[in-house]
C-alpha cells in the first residue's frame, strides 16, 4: 500500500518508480495520491477565495468540488496515465466509488471535510483479484447523508491500509522522513515520542497526517514508513524489517 504525495506527484513520476517495481515484482498493491498543491492552483487560476476559521480552511461546497474534481479528475488521470505507460495495469477510481469510503464531518464550521470512519475494501479487492492496480482519489461519502466529502489523502491511505490488512504502509513524500527539532530524519518513532513531537511543534502541516496515518496503521499490525521517492530496492528493506526513511512501529 502506498500513498503518493501531490507535491511530488505532480513534479515527476521518480514518486511512482516504487509502484511501477513493486507492481512489476508481482505484489499486490493500493496506491493512493494527494494533490493538495494542485487544488490550490486551480482555486487561485479560478480566483476562489478561502476563508479560514481558527487557522483551519473551510471548505464550502465549490471547494468540495473543485478538490473532488481536481483529484478525482486530473491528479487521479494523471497517475494513471503515467503508470499505464510504465506498464502497470492501473485503474483510477476515488474513495466515493464501491463506497470505499465513508466519513463524519469533523466539524460543522469547517463544512465538507470529513474523518474517514469506514472502508469497505470489497471492490479493492476485485481488482487486486484481477491483477489491476488501483489508484485511489481521497473523496468520501458521509455516513448518514451520503454527501460528498472532502478526505485527507494521508488519512484515507492509513485506514484502507488497516481494512485491507496491508504488510506495509509507505507515504512517499518531499522529504526523507520525520525530521527532529535539528533537522535530522528520525530512523524509527513510536506513538509515545512521536505525540511528544507533536505537542512540541516539531511535527506539524502535512506530516501530522501522515505521522497519525502511520500510528493507526501501525497499531492494527501494518508496517509503516514515510520516505523520498524511492525505488524497489527500499522497498524489499522495508518488507524485510530493516529501516527506511521513518518507521514506525506499534507500542510494545
Ligand atoms: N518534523 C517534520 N519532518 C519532516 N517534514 C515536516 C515536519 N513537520 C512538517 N513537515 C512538512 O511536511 C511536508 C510533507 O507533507 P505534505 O502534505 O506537504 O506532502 P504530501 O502529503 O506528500 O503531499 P500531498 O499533501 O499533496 O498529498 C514536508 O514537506 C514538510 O514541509
Ligand atoms: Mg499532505
Amino acid at each position: 500500500m502506498l500513498k503518493v504525495g501531490g507535491s511530488v506527484a505532480s513534479d515527476s513520476d521518480a514518486a511512482l518508480d516504487a509502484v511501477v517495481a513493486i507492481s512489476d515484482a508481482g505484489h499486490p498493491l493500493v496506491v493512493v495520491h494527494g494533490g493538495g498543491p494542485l487544488v490550490g492552483e486551480w482555486a487561485e487560476r479560478l480566483g476562489m477565495k478561502t476563508r479560514f476559521v481558527r487557522g483551519l480552511r473551510v471548505t464550502d461546497p465549490e471547494t468540495r468540488d473543485l478538490a473532488l474534481a481536481v483529484l478525482g479528475g486530473l491528479a487521479n488521470g494523471r497517475v494513471v496515465a503515467t503508470l499505464i505507460r510504465r506498464g502497470v495495469p492501473a485503474v483510477g477510481l476515488t474513495g466515493i466509488d464501491g463506497g470505499l469510503l465513508r466519513a463524519e464531518r469533523e466539524d460543522a464550521e469547517l463544512g465538507y471535510v470529513g474523518n474517514v470512519t469506514l472502508v469497505d475494501s470489497a471492490l479493492l479487492e476485485e481488482l487486486i483479484d484481477a491483477g489491476r492496480v488501483p489508484v485511489v482519489a481521497p473523496a468520501a461519502l458521509e455516513r448518514e447523508s451520503g454527501e460528498i466529502l472532502n478526505v485527507n489523502g494521508d488519512a484515507a491511505a492509513g485506514a484502507i491500509a488497516a481494512s485491507l490488512g496491508a504488510r506495509l504502509l509507505v507515504f512517499v513524500t518531499d522529504v526523507p522522513g520525520v525530521r527532529d527539532k535539528n533537522g535530522r530524519v528520525i530512523a524509527r518513532l513510536d506513538a509515545e515520542r512521536a505525540r511528544a513531537l507533536v505537542d512540541d511543534g516539531t511535527i506539524e502541516g502535512g506530516m501530522r497526517p501522515k505521522v497519525e496515518a502511520c500510528l493507526m496503521a501501525a497499531a492494527a499490525g501494518c508496517r509503516a514508513a514515510i520516505v523520498a521517492p524511492s525505488g524497489i530496492d527500499e522497498i524489499e528493506r522495508l518488507l524485510a524489517g530493516e529501516e527506511v526513511g521513518t518507521v514506525f512501529e506499534a507500542a510494545a
